[in-house]
């Protein structure tokens, strides 16, 4: 057991609006972390602008997906963990989970755009726990908006404090580099495209003549401007920044391989180790010296002959080792684990060990879902794993009326690994699906087909939103369940859920029933 091993672990996500940089900057700080030799290899993955088909095929082909869900890598002193995204949008759900097994965030912000809606989102998201945020502009070889004009629009938005640690000399084609206010170094800048990392210069201070020498009058510009920028006083405050109160704001371009090492070098250092976590009978400290952790996430493994799946758990306290004995809370069974999935760079199979702050993956036969917790034999639940009412719903209609078993089962399955939502009305024999965004319906379409031969189409229902619902007294909630029979169903978990037609509907059934708590997220 070595509390050293975990204090060295760094657990990260990066959260961005689509076409920001995060693929370009996941394989940049890969590449500077020596994880990968060539760039490429992340780009090749990415998934956003195909079609459904072409993306369930590139989901195939990215090796089972399950190595590149987390890309373990050491930097210096550090173990650094960084959990993989899906980069489209109806696949968020997975995306707002994924941020609940995290230890701090790294959000990236193009220097044209700004704040873009879906960082809004995955800021809320964030928020919920106070997750540490660190931040990098990039795409500063493009003209963009003033840095200033860009910071302040972040602690606007997005309420959150901002203090810069490297400043922009230039942009566009006059970008000269970054200047590095703790430092006092200025970094200049050279386009590298591709797999290279080149050193590139780097001067000491701000008043050495070698910046006259290269830039002439530009040069004393630069001194004004971060002038102002000291003035300013947005100094860095490591406390505040671990209480997600103040982000360090970080300039560069990820496609050139600049500003991703001063990025990589501070994070090791300043963001967080494994912090402590909520359950419900008590906090868990990570350097406790018993296992125990919580599964976020549960990926097919795309083997249409075997329907085993990847559970993938967010390691809170201890240590794991092969062959070790794990209690699987709810069920209440003792399993032995011998071949855990861990991601060390090196060897990506079979782990000899992981610790707090790692990601490990559990083949899992349909018994384990998102949100169960595992120990060494206390009984324990984390908490705040959510689930997010679904937006969209469709009654799905089988082809052929004698694989309803099949489709079942194959619906139940793909609903535990949070593709979608199953909900079964209570009057009827109806199935509807329930997704956050409409590649979702597709997605499990394709996989009942190929994964479970069903054949199905998805109708149009009369559901436009679903609340969870609970009431502490039983004799109002058989009331309640007695009048609303037509707008009630079971979900995948066995809870019971409101279909409202429309909003208006929703509003006076939580108006005419107030003993009754309607919910918008259900906790797994
Ligand atoms: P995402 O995962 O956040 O969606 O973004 P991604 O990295 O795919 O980047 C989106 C686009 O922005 C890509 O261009 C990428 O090459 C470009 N990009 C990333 N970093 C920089 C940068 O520092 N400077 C500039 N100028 N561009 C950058 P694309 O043309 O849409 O795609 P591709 O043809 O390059 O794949």
């Amino acid at each position: 057991m070595s509390t050293q091993d975990i204090q060295r672990r760094r657990t990260f996500a990066i959260i961005s609006h689509p076409d920001a940089g995060k693929t370009t900057l996941t394989e940049k700080l890969l590449l500077f972390g020596r994880a990968i030799q060539l760039a490429g290899t992340v780009k090749g993955r990415k998934a956003d602008r195909h079609a459904t088909s072409d993306w369930l095929e590139l989901e195939k082909q990215r090796g089972i997906s399950v190595t590149s869900s987390v890309m373990q890598f050491p930097h210096k002193d550090a173990i650094v963990n960084l959990l993989d995204t899906p980069g489209h949008a109806d696949f968020s759900e997975d995306t707002y989970r994924t941020l609940t097994a995290v230890d701090s965030a790294l959000m990236v912000i193009d220097a044209a755009k700004g704040v873009e809606e879906r960082t809004i989102k995955l800021m809320e998201v964030c928020r919920l726990r106070d997750t540490p945020i660190m931040t990098f502009v990039n795409k500063l070889d493009r003209e963009g908006r003033d840095p200033m004009e860009l910071l302040d629009e972040v602690e606007e938005v997005l309420k959150i404090r901002c203090a810069p640690v490297t400043w922009p000399l230039g942009m566009g084609k006059q970008f000269r580099g970054v200047y590095h206010l703790r430092n006092q170094r200025v970094h200049l800048y050279s386009a590298t495209h591709g797999g290279r990392i080149q050193e590139g210069e780097v001067i000491d201070g701000l008043d050495n003549p070698r910046l006259d020498e290269l830039f002439g009058q530009e040069a004393e510009q630069f001194r004004d401007e971060l002038e102002l920028i000291r003035e300013a006083g947005h100094d860095f405050d490591e406390e505040a920044f671990l209480r997600g109160e103040l982000t360090p704001v970080y300039f560069g371009s990820a496609i050139n391989n600049f500003g991703v090492q001063e990025l990589l070098d501070d994070f090791v250092e300043h963001a967080p180790a494994p912090q402590a976590r909520r359950a419900e009978e008590r906090e868990v400290a990570p350097t406790e010296d018993k296992l125990s952790g919580f599964v976020f996430k549960i990926q097919a493994n795309m083997d249409p002959q075997h329907h085993d799946r990847v559970a993938f758990m967010r390691i809170c306290s201890g240590g794991y080792r092969p062959g070790m004995k794990l209690r699987h809370v709810r069920t209440g069974k003792d399993v032995k684990i011998s071949n855990a999935i861990t991601f060390m760079a090196s060897d990506r199979e079979q782990a000899e060990e992981a610790w707090a702050g790692d990601i490990i993956g559990l083949h899992n036969h349909g018994t384990i879902q998102i949100g169960d917790t595992f120990t060494e034999g206390e009984s324990l639940k984390f908490t705040g794993v959510p689930n997010f009412a679904p937006e969209l719903f469709r009654r799905v209609v089988l082809a052929d009326p004698l694989r309803a078993k099949a489709l079942t089962k194959g619906l139940e399955q793909l609903c535990e690994e949070g593709a979608s939502q199953l909900f079964k009305p209570m009057l009827g024999n109806d199935l509807i699906v329930g997704a956050v965004g409409v590649l979702q319906f597709d997605v499990v379409a394709y996989r009942l087909k190929t994964e479970y031969k069903v054949e199905c189409r998805f109708e149009p229902v009369n559901v436009s939103t679903a609340r969870w619902v609970t009431c502490d007294d039983e004799k109002k909630l058989a009331q309640f369940k007695d009048r609303n029979e037509s707008n009630l169903a079971v979900d995948g978990a066995g809870s019971l859920t409101y279909l409202a037609p429309t909003r208006v509907n929703l509003q006076l059934a939580e108006e005419r029933w107030p003993e009754v708590t309607f919910s918008a997220t259900r906790e797994h």
